[in-house]
């Protein structure tokens, strides 16, 4: 429970409020197309909201706010399979019960939002979980920023002061960091960062070569020795994402991350974890857990499935007072959120080989593979991810054609995006909440839209 007003009938009504909330949403649980009274709604909205915002969106999508689990209304009526979760954030899926009660709770406190000078109890709670599911390493505090974005760059700012003057950092090829001044320079695509002058000093190297596993973790340890060799002394860290998302969902292996945390330390770089995209979505509830890193982590960042942003950082690590501050935490809503979201994955049987994003894993991985080896061969090809992170090629991997899929795939009832860029893959950010019946149909979508597109 929030805090906020409550006595006996705030209690009953919110009961009641709860249940009649529930039991619409659940209205919404099945693919279908659009009303025919309301078929040009999108577009009626998008036309302007697009001129307003000054770009196009990629999907002719706008929610209605009704949906129930892995389903999605929009305003035109249709309802879809929502299998990338607004990049991330929908880990548990639609109107949640956890999302319906967080709210309502919310409802009964004194503000929207809550700051860092003036503390409320749904951030000291939430920080107390998350701390706690870290134990086991070396992270002891817990930052809140107001992005994935913003949390990288309180990650950056305290370790520039520990380490100052050495403000170089490492991060590696294919990287997706953020949209802030300072993470465009750590992603790797050039794309993002247009007509930007470099602020932050980063040198990639080479993460691990789905293509060359053997030789993976030599080649990024001799661009490792390379670098210090020429900017000696100068490095403060070394940053990566374990399963690097916007890549398409590349990941190495413990004995590849052992080799490369083993030499950071030897050479005294601080290791930085970017989660914001992992976090609760791999067989663990953090990928350094899932690889067994727990000893090496100095500075962790999360996002998304929190409902709330943040960074991880360890007793050596505190910064002085006046480096981080910054108005938000989070609304009271997200905060409460987040706090009953991870304690609910903590207690359920979502991790571990037995667990529920294992189990997803193996269905997607499973189906894809016998697709693209029988009756999908040269439409389907490399599937791979990890949890509920899942991606797989198409025809040619091209961009054009992995995108003239995702846009069948959306009419036909689901969403998805895609990641990586050659090759470019179909990109799922699945939903805890799929049942058996949902995934037989997902993947007669998947079937359809193959023999449609490709
Ligand atoms: C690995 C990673 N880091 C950082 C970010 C940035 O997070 P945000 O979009 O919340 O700023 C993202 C977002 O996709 C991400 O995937």
């Amino acid at each position: 429970m929030t805090t906020g007003v409550s006595n006996e009938e705030i209690h009953d009504l919110s009961n009641k409020l709860f249940s009649s909330i529930l039991l619409e949403q659940q209205k919404y649980m099945a693919v279908k197309g659009p009303d025919e009274d309301k078929k040009n709604m999108n577009e009626a909205v998008l036309t302007e909201y697009e001129q307003l915002k000054g770009r196009g969106f990629f999907f002719n999508y706008v929610s209605s706010g009704k949906g129930h689990g892995p389903f999605t209304e929009l305003v035109d009526g249709s309802v879809k399979y929502d299998l990338i979760g607004a990049i991330g954030p929908n880990l548990v899926g639609h109107s949640h019960p956890l999302y319906i009660k967080a709210h309502l709770e919310a409802a009964t406190n004194d503000v929207m939002m809550c700051g860092n000078l003036l503390t409320h109890k749904e951030a000291y709670n939430l920080t107390k979980e998350l701390v706690d599911s870290v134990k086991g390493s070396r992270l002891k505090h817990f930052w809140f920023s107001g992005s994935g974005s913003f949390a990288n760059d309180t990650a950056l700012k305290m370790l520039w002061q520990k380490k100052d003057p050495a403000h170089r950092l490492i991060a590696f090829e294919k990287a997706f960091a953020g949209r802030s001044i300072a993470t465009q320079d750590i992603t790797y695509n050039p794309d993002y960062r247009q007509g930007q002058p470099q602020t932050i000093q980063v040198d990639h190297v080479p993460h691990f070569d789905q293509n060359d596993p053997e030789n993976s973790l030599e080649n990024t340890l001799n661009a490792l020795k390379e670098l210090v060799k020429k900017n000696k002394d100068q490095y403060c860290a070394i940053m990566l994402e374990l399963i690097q998302g916007e890549a398409g969902f590349v990941y190495g292996t413990k004995e590849y991350y052992e080799g490369v945390f083993k030499w950071a330390k030897e050479n005294n770089l601080y290791i930085w974890v970017d989660e914001v995209q992992s976090f609760a979505r791999t067989t663990e509830l953090y990928a350094f857990q899932m690889f067994g890193l727990e000893e090496y982590v100095d500075i962790v960042t999360i996002g998304k499935a929190l409902q709330a942003c943040g960074t991880f950082f360890t007793d050596e690590l505190n910064p002085k007072p006046g480096l981080v501050a910054g108005t938000f935490n989070g609304s009271i809503a997200s905060l409460n959120a987040g706090q009953k979201i991870v304690h609910y994955l903590k207690e359920g049987n979502f991790y571990g080989q037995d667990g529920r994003m294992k189990y997803l894993e193996d269905q997607f991985l499973n189906r894809l593979r016998v697709m693209a080896k029988g009756p999908l061969k040269g439409k389907i090809g490399y599937s791979g991810g990890v949890g509920t992170m899942i991606s797989f090629e198409v025809g040619d991997s091209t961009k054009e054609t992995t995108i003239k899929f995702i846009k069948k795939l959306y009419d036909n009832g689901i969403l998805s995006f895609m990641a990586g860029k050659e090759p470019t893959r179909v990109r799922f950010l699945l939903p805890t909440c799929l049942s058996d019946e949902h995934i037989e149909e997902i993947f007669r979508i998947i079937d359809k839209t193959a023999n449609e597109v490709l």
